[in-house]
């Protein structure tokens, strides 16, 4: 199995840049789905979650170019077919947006149950109940979700999610923005993939309204035409580095960021006594003295994120004194604690709250990731602790991050990949 090899206690210095953001880009990618001509879309990571949407267009019968290493040219003007293959829409979680893009594109769809990281029970009843809520009828049979539209078009309505989601406001923009009269969202979540989602649609010719607070407007359109947009760059990507230099210790200008997006997070960096110095377009991250203790519960934006929660807890395993994380979003995001335990870190999990002893010192370890964030996590203890850590099932961290071990070695981490007998790691994303 492949690994990553990593020899502890280096402090890192130099430059990250950071890439376009995952959960914008796999919902923007099936967002194509919804425009008559080509969509350039640039600042695209070179994932496997990436490639696996990528995939799944094609096979749909879209027209994907690879333009260079960050963009894509995606031409779903000749697509007839709406079912979506299991194999690969079981990759990821993100294959639910098919559902929304294929019912506003041809008024109906048929896509497998999403796959995705485990935390527990991940619903998608908010997504079905605006879907039936605009007049599809949706079922599960055979494997699949089969939703149709009854008049062959979805239809503008009031929708109240009975709590914010992420997946289901992106979902039920997508299946409004070619929908027949307005629909209103409510409770929607504010995350910055989701502003991303309706500029990128309404630079395509969509009419979508207050996307970024909590009641978007989505006035149906009769089509869409092509053009370019850009991806922002990944909050989530930016906070893993920056919590990497908090808990190694160093200085790295972390470049091509929102400062903005990542306020939740230098919030509590601050807290902790790392240094945290906002540019236009980066952050400067420094930490040479101890980790203070902090208490940190993660919500939907613009509260702490989830996807950064298993990250904080590896600094705050360095932390003096003691420190409380509750997650707020999730059933169940503490998997990982039983290999930060190997490390010597201590932490008693109790439902949604892990209370964390700080340590003077980890030490490595042969850990396995469990999930894309709670893999990085590992890595960024792994840098943080003495002696050498091995990280296994990096596959996991692969969906999420593009080129981290060459990133982190750029800024001085020991890190390397030993690749699995026959495994093919030439991943591209068209
Ligand atoms: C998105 O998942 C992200 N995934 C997740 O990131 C992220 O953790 C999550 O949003 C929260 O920020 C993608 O964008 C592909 P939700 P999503 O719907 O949309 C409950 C990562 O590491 N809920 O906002 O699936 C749900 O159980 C990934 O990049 C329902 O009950 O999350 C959860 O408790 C992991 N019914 C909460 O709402 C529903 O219909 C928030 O889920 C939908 C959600």
């Amino acid at each position: 199995m492949t690994k990553y090899v990593i020899q502890g206690g280096k402090p890192l210095y130099g430059e990250i840049n950071i890439s376009g953001a995952k959960n914008a880009a796999v919902a923007i990618i099936p967002a194509a789905l919804l425009v008559d001509g080509v969509c350039r879309i640039e600042n695209i990571p070179q994932i496997s979650d990436v490639t696996s949407i990528l995939n799944i267009l094609q096979d749909l019968g879209a027209d994907v170019r690879t333009v260079n290493r960050t963009t894509v040219d995606v031409d779903c003007s000749h697509i007839r077919n709406a079912k979506v293959p299991e194999e690969l829409a079981r990759k990821i979680r993100a294959s639910y947006y098919l559902i929304g893009a294929l019912l506003g594109r041809f008024g109906s769809a048929e896509v497998p149950p999403p796959g995705g990281c485990d935390f527990g029970g991940r619903p998608i009843d908010q997504h079905i109940k605006g879907f039936v809520a605009m007049g599809a009828d949706v079922d599960v049979h055979g494997g699949y979700i089969h939703a149709k539209a009854k008049t062959g078009r979805m239809i503008g309505t009031q929708v109240y999610l009975d709590m914010v989601s992420v997946g289901a406001t992106m979902n039920i923009i997508l299946a409004a923005t070619l929908a027949d009269g307005m629909t209103v969202i409510e409770n929607a979540a504010k995350e910055p993939h989701i502003v991303d989602l309706a500029n990128f649609l309404n630079s395509m010719g969509a009419d979508i309204m207050g996307a970024g607070t909590d009641v978007i407007k989505v006035r149906g359109v009769e089509r869409l035409t092509g053009g370019s947009y850009s991806i922002i760059p990944d909050q989530i990507e930016a906070g893993t580095y920056m919590t990497a230099v908090a808990a190694a210790g160093g200085e790295v200008l972390i470049r091509n960021v929102i400062p903005k997006h990542l306020e939740c997070i230098t919030a509590k960096l601050l807290e902790m006594g790392v240094e945290v110095e906002e540019r236009d377009d980066a952050v400067l991250v420094r930490r040479h003295g101890p980790l203070s203790r902090t208490n940190v519960k993660t919500l939907p934006y613009p509260g702490f994120p989830t996807d950064m929660q298993p990250q904080i807890a590896a600094v705050l395993c360095l932390a003096q004194g003691t420190s409380v994380l509750t997650e707020g979003v999730w059933d169940n995001r503490y998997r990982y604690v039983d290999e930060f335990r190997r490390m010597g870190a201590q932490i008693q999990v109790d439902g949604k709250v892990a209370v964390i002893e700080g340590a003077s010192h980890l030490s490595g370890a042969k850990l396995q990731a469990c999930d894309l964030r709670a893999g990085a996590a590992m890595v960024i203890a792994a840098l943080a602790g003495q002696g050498t850590s091995e990280v296994s099932c990096v596959h996991h961290i692969e969906r999420g991050y593009e080129d981290i071990v060459r990133k982190l070695s750029n800024v001085g981490a020991d890190i390397r990949v030993v690749v699995a007998p026959g495994e093919d790691r030439q991943a591209k994303i068209g």
